[in-house]
């Protein structure tokens, strides 16, 4: 690490124990700890994923860190302080948050996302770009799932710290999430390095489910093996486990994952109404159009099948009409 980067490092560190010791021991801390208590989260899991409070004070980090010599330009481009245009003095951008620390593949934190307690906006407060931190190149918790994943060859890929953290605690350690965003390349190209499945387990409500097709796309057109995991009234999976445990998630919502197929299947009839002639002569060409693309012949049979059955359509029809599609593409 070149010198002008460790400070960046350092300061990091330093935060991450003290903003822990700050929720776990201290009488400032005790309203968030409570907060993570009721939510579900359990000693454990606050400790394994280090999870701390920042206090609610315009400039605690900021004398922190200059006692400790480090100088507030350089605390400013670590994205912890921010600077004020109008006297060019600095405040904390942190306060009154539950803090989430990011860590690289090495297991430094480079980065935080802070938790507002109560409605305050936004939700979560992520650290900005810095020289060490790349929102779209980390995945939050790759650092320990990396083990389970290699292990397993397999990764479970959530939307949200939250959920990573409670299945974990049901068993799922091959668990990761993207920081907010979209999945990336720069992603994908990290995960290809060590797994070929993943099962994607993102918020059963319409974003998630938007996400989802997106981020399997994506991994699909890099040759992912995709399973899509889904749950009942729009719950995430944090919401799930809370609702019907842990071992629900496991042989319910991971164990009972969908086909990349299966998904698209219940994807493109979401906002269809199949009695509906059109709506449903559109969907079967959607479906067809799908089924085309798949590479192997006998899954391709598979799916015509299933779809010939579902609409009492002939299969001959289908396979012509797939094969018009399928020359058309080549
Ligand atoms: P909880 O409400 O704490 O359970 O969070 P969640 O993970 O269920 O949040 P949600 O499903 O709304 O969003 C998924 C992910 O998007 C979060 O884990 C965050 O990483 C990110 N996110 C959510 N809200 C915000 C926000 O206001 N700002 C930013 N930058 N990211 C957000
Ligand atoms: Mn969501
Ligand atoms: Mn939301
Ligand atoms: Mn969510
Ligand atoms: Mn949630």
């Amino acid at each position: 690490v070149s010198k002008e980067l460790q400070p960046l490092f350092d300061a990091h560190e330093l935060l991450c124990k003290f903003y822990h010791h700050l929720l776990v021991n201290t009488k400032e801390g005790q309203h968030a700890l409570e907060y993570l208590l009721e939510r579900g989260f359990t000693r454990e899991s606050i400790d394994k994923f280090q999870i701390g409070y920042s206090l609610n004070s315009w400039d605690f980090v900021y004398k922190f860190l200059l006692k400790r010599n480090f100088s507030p330009e350089s605390m400013e481009k670590a994205g912890l302080l921010i600077r004020r245009e109008r006297d060019g003095t600095y405040f904390d951008r942190f306060r009154d948050r539950i803090m989430f620390p990011i860590f690289d593949r090495n297991g430094s934190t480079i980065a935080f996302s802070g938790r507002s307690l109560g409605a305050d906006q936004p939700k979560y407060l992520n650290s900005p770009e810095t020289a060490i931190f790349n929102k779209s190149k980390i995945l939050y918790n790759y650092h320990l799932a990396k083990p389970a994943i290699r292990k397993m060859q397999h990764a479970v890929l959530f939307e949200g710290f939250a959920d990573v953290i409670s299945a974990d605690r049901s068993g799922v350690e091959n668990g990761i999430a993207t920081m907010g965003t979209a999945l990336t390349d720069e992603h994908i190209a990290i995960l290809r390095q060590n797994v070929h499945s993943i099962t994607i387990c993102y918020d059963s409500d319409n974003a998630g489910i938007e996400a989802a097709y997106r981020a399997g796309n994506l991994l699909s057109d890099a040759s992912f093996q995709i399973k899509v995991a889904m749950m009942p009234d729009g719950l995430d999976p944090d919401e799930y486990i809370k609702q019907f445990g842990y071992e629900k998630f496991q042989n319910e919502v991971i164990g009972g994952s969908l086909t990349w197929m299966a998904f698209k299947f219940l994807y493109f009839r979401r906002e269809k109404n199949l009695q509906n002639e059109g709506d449903r002569l559109a969907y079967i060409e959607e479906i067809i159009t799908e089924i085309s693309k798949l590479d192997k012949a006998v899954e391709r049979d598979h799916y015509l099948r299933q779809l010939a059955t579902e609409f009492s359509l002939s299969l001959d029809a289908l396979k012509l009409q797939q094969k018009q599609i399928f020359f058309a593409k080549k």
